[in-house]
């Protein structure tokens, strides 16, 4: 971890709990959090339970984010959900480009892309996931994977917007497979996309940008990928649908930067 860059938390609960379940957890979230000071904290609850969950989140230091988006405003594009929409109910981030949106429902390095010009263009922090599958890694691709999701994902945008996103380095082998990346492999790939940045935009942009993996993230890992100094941070599927562990990931990434 840098110290220059502010470390972010943030738990992509996927499809996973009611509205009263949201509510439990961000309550007790919200009370557990509320000391932690100099990391961001955000919660990524699906669409139908981010009303609540704000509601619940007011005056904390925990930020809403959601999983997904469209890219146009408005329109006939039946059952999809639009930047605007997101940030009216209080959304500050969303997830783009999730392994399991390319895996399941054919999102590609383009449509990725219009994501991020439309969360942009409302104010939307992007986090967007790269990363490769186990054959790809075991074929030696990861570097030209990750090359090319980075590549895709950011073509045509300048410096300005860039600096704006957040980049989560997800390898799909490791999620929810329990089998984390060990801390030297994911230091590896965040490493790479920090040159990758640097020679598709400056050395400045890709010092500052924040770096987040996610994988089988726990309490008992968290420490040493933190540790590592390209590693900004994590995206917690699993461990972050527990009041538990989530607080505990948390501040176990406060202390390593105490
Ligand atoms: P797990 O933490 O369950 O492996 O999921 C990681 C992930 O996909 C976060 O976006």
């Amino acid at each position: 971890m840098n110290t220059m860059r502010r470390p972010i938390i943030a738990g992509n609960w996927k499809m996973n709990k009611s509205n009263f379940e949201a509510i439990d957890l961000v309550t007790l979230l919200k009370r557990d959090l509320n000391d932690v000071n100099d990391v961001d904290i955000v919660v990524c609850p699906p669409f139908t339970a981010l009303s609540d969950v704000k509601d619940v989140l007011t005056d904390s230091n925990i930020m809403l984010g959601a999983q997904n988006l469209y890219w146009e405003d408005a329109g006939a594009f039946t059952g999809e959900i639009s930047a605007s929409m997101l940030k009216e109910v209080g959304a500050q981030f969303v997830i783009i480009g999730h392994s399991e949106r390319r895996q399941y429902f054919a999102e590609t390095n383009d449509s990725v892309n219009k994501r991020i010009k439309a969360a942009l263009k409302w104010n939307l922090t992007p986090i967007v996931c790269v990363g490769e599958n186990l054959h790809e890694r075991e074929n030696n691709r990861t570097f030209d994977v990750v090359r090319d999701h980075c590549e895709g994902a950011f073509d045509g945008f300048s410096e300005e917007e860039i600096e704006k996103i957040i980049i989560a380095y997800e390898p799909v082998w490791a999620i929810g497979t329990g089998k984390t990346a060990t801390p030297q492999q994911a230091q590896e790939v965040h490493r790479f996309i920090r040159e990758l940045l640097m020679r598709m935009y400056n050395e400045e942009l890709a010092r500052d940008i924040r770096i987040q993996y996610g994988g089988s993230v726990k309490p008992e890992n968290i420490t040493e990928l933190m540790a590592q100094p390209d590693i900004d941070g994590a995206l917690v599927g699993g461990a972050s649908l527990s009041h538990e562990s989530f607080v505990k990931i948390v501040k176990n990434a406060c202390a390593i930067r105490t």
